[in-house]
């Protein structure tokens, strides 16, 4: 087999090129072309070397594939010794994505130029990792103490203009990439420029404070997470050790992260999010319909977030609504919304008013009379949704996608008020939408698949995590919080308070425990869904009584200002001695005896009505693959990455 790694003599430099697509990841091949190519170029007449890469990026890291498994000489941290103890200069050529062990490559190198557009990162805290093959050590000595910890506990790229600024690119090269670097290359030859390594550099000073500054931000940012705070040894390993020590503890610190579980669940999601944009039965061939305007029906809590999440992207986007004042109502939330990122520093203030500018409204439906996409987020009212489906069957043009973003209704009779049913599907965004990364992608009994490719690809270019579900109640993420709520009521009623099953899995890792997320949601949507239901319907009345009395005692949640806890102004939720006298007089009367509950049996038992309903989810083929149901729940539920997603931790145990 030809080795991904190739290696020639240009005017007398050496040209290492590696050439192993989709992203030049560091397999083992890769690792070992590297060094024979590096060998060959101390040994040969070369004057000097340049390392490139071929396709869409220079080296996006070690290859995740490979971790877990057996180990294969030659390891990444002595390969880019040896190219760092080269004698002849070494220039890192850099464009794409540098991420990872491959940043790390060009660290090792002597100089490292860029394109503009290329980005450079260390984002291995995003699998549970840290910079394992010398980055923790090489970064700091060029960046200092500071901006080396933002970036590795960040994980986030950033632009090679502003690595250069931080001292980790030292050329940006307009134009094409290898020429510019083979010119540079040359000049430095003839400049006899030194050899610069950075492991001999000494690390800028820096405040010796930082460090435990650090820990204590990060145990309150990342609590239970291990990666994090084996970074901020590593970079103190850096700043106060000796190279080849410093390097020693990253190894130790790197191999933890590793082996532990917490890396095994994010390293799953990595390839679970990238599996899931996949359809089964789909071919890749399949055509994409041109999304070139989108209209949102609805400018609600739903629809100014979907507006926003196009308009991010550049498409034009027209809101309807029922009225001039619901429609100032709408755009307005949407101003408020760009102008908070501006002020959090998220977006500038020219890209807010463009993406602003892209967004205009209406209350005539036949402005959608030439729309791409049109996505419905009116009132959760199956009637008003197929009155909706109907007119915009009479005015939107042949092939417009019809999209709701309903979350519980059937999408197929829906789709059944129409005329084209093959191009209705679901689109459920999560609140608030401009924010939240999933898009749960409900594809109807009729929906075509070039309406389906279209979507998935659309949810790529918004920057969206696609999964796809099936026609159910609730499709898979609301569906499986059903029994999670009703074993949430479960657990009151037997003897947990609020703040006890909330704590218990707040420090189990999920973002928020059950009980805040009802008050967020507002209990009175729950009631009113349950009023339309028989009691056959509704179930085991354990499973909604205390909710009910709350909601007729005038708690609806954060919205009045109390439910399952009282909220102050800032929304800071304080325990309430009413509702534990509540939930106990409710006990009584349906009989059950109150008992002392560990925080062990509450995770259990939530995490397991999860993975119960998952199951039956799986088994009717609403979700394509167990690890589907993983992401719905990272992305959209707040359930801890670094346990891989329900299924996966199920399957752990
Ligand atoms: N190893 C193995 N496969 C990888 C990979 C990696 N590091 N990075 C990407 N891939 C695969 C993906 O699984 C996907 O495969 P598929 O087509 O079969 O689904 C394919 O490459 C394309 O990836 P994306 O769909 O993500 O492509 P994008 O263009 O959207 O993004 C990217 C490209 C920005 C490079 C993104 O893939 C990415 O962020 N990759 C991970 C980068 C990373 O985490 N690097 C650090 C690895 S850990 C490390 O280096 C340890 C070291 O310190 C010792
Ligand atoms: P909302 O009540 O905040 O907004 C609905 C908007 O639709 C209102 O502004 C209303 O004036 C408008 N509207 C009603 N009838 C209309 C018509 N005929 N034409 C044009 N506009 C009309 O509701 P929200 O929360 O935005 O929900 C909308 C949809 O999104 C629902 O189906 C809901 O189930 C779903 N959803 C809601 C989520 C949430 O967290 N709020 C999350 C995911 C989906």
């Amino acid at each position: 087999m030809s080795s991904p790694v190739q290696y020639e003599l240009q005017d007398n430099i050496g040209v290492i090129t590696v050439d192993n697509p989709p992203v030049n990841a560091l397999s083992q091949a890769v690792r070992q072309g590297l060094l024979d190519a590096i060998t060959q170029a101390t040994r040969d007449e070369s004057d000097a070397v340049v390392i490139f890469c071929a396709g869409r990026t220079f080296i996006a890291g070690a290859d995740i594939k490979e971790f877990g498994k057996p180990f294969k000489a030659p390891g990444l941290p002595d390969l880019l010794n040896t190219i760092e103890a080269c004698p002849k200069p070494v220039i890192a050529a850099l464009h794409g994505t540098a991420l990872g062990g491959g940043f790390e490559t060009a660290l090792a190198a002597h100089y490292r130029c860029a394109l503009p557009s290329a980005k450079v990162g260390l984002p291995e805290v995003k699998l549970g990792l840290l910079p394992g093959a010398g980055g923790t050590q090489r970064t700091p000595r060029l960046a200092g103490v500071k901006a080396s910890l933002d970036l590795f506990v960040s994980g986030a790229p950033i632009p090679a203009g502003q690595a250069q600024g931080i001292g980790l690119i030292d050329k940006i090269i307009d134009g094409d990439l290898l020429d510019g670097a083979l010119a540079w290359a040359k000049a430095l030859v003839s400049e006899n420029a030194p050899i610069r390594r950075s492991s001999e550099q000494a690390v800028p000073d820096y405040d010796p404070s930082i460090f435990d500054e650090y820990r204590r931000t990060l145990a309150k940012r990342a609590r239970g997470q291990m990666a994090p705070g084996h970074i901020v040894s590593a970079v103190e390993a850096a700043a106060t050790l000796p190279f080849d020590e410093g390097l020693a503890v990253e190894r130790r610190l790197f191999m933890e992260c590793m082996q532990s579980p917490q890396s095994a669940g994010m390293r799953h999601i990595f390839f679970a999010e990238r599996q899931a944009s996949k359809v089964d039965g789909l071919s890749k061939a399949t055509p994409r319909r041109p999304v070139d305007s989108v209209g949102v029906i609805g400018g609600g809590t739903m629809g100014g977030g979907i507006a926003m999440s196009f308009a991010n992207a550049g498409i034009p986007v027209t809101m309807i609504e029922i009225s001039d004042e619901a429609l100032q109502r709408g755009l307005s939330i949407v101003e408020r919304n760009y102008a908070g990122s501006v002020k959090r520093g998220k977006i500038s203030e020219e890209k807010a008013a463009a993406c602003r500018g892209l967004i205009s409204g209406s209350t005539d439906y036949a402005a959608l009379a030439d729309v791409d996409l049109v996505i419905e987020a009116v009132f959760e009212d199956p009637d008003l949704k197929k009155k909706i489906f109907t007119q915009l069957d009479a005015v939107c043009k042949p092939g417009a996608i019809l999209a709701t973003n309903t979350s519980y209704q059937d999408v197929d009779a829906i789709a059944a008020v129409t005329a084209r049913p093959e191009d209705v599907i679901g689109m459920h965004f999560f609140s608030p939408a401009h924010i939240m990364k999933l898009l749960e992608v409900v594809r109807g009994e009729k929906t075509a698949d070039d309406v389906l490719a279209t979507v998935m690809a659309l949810a790529k270019k918004i920057r969206k995590v696609a999964v796809v579900s099936g026609v159910c109640y609730g499709f898979i993420g609301n569906r499986m919080l059903r029994p999670y709520g009703k074993t949430t009521q479960l657990l009151l009623l037997e003897g947990a308070s609020p703040q006890q099953v909330d704590s218990a899995m707040e420090n189990w890792g999920m973002a928020m425990g059950p009980l805040r997320v009802f008050d967020l949601a507002g209990l009175d949507i729950g009631y009113k869904a349950r009023e339309a239901l028989s009691n056959e319907q509704k179930g085991d009345p354990k499973t909604y009584r205390v909710p009910d009395l709350l909601v007729e005692a005038g708690r609806l949640g954060q919205k009045s200002g109390s439910g399952f806890y009282v909220y102050d102004e800032n929304r800071k939720p304080t325990p309430d001695p009413v509702v534990d006298e509540m939930i106990q007089k409710a006990a009584e009367e349906l009989g059950i005896e109150r008992r002392e509950i560990s925080d062990d049996e509450i995770v259990d038992r939530l995490v397991s009505a999860l993975v119960d309903e998952g199951r039956k989810i799986l088994e009717e083929g609403i979700a394509q693959r167990s690890s589907d149901i993983d992401v719905v729940y990272i992305y959209g539920y707040g359930f801890p990455a670094s346990r891989g997603g329900p299924m996966f931790y199920a399957d752990q145990q």
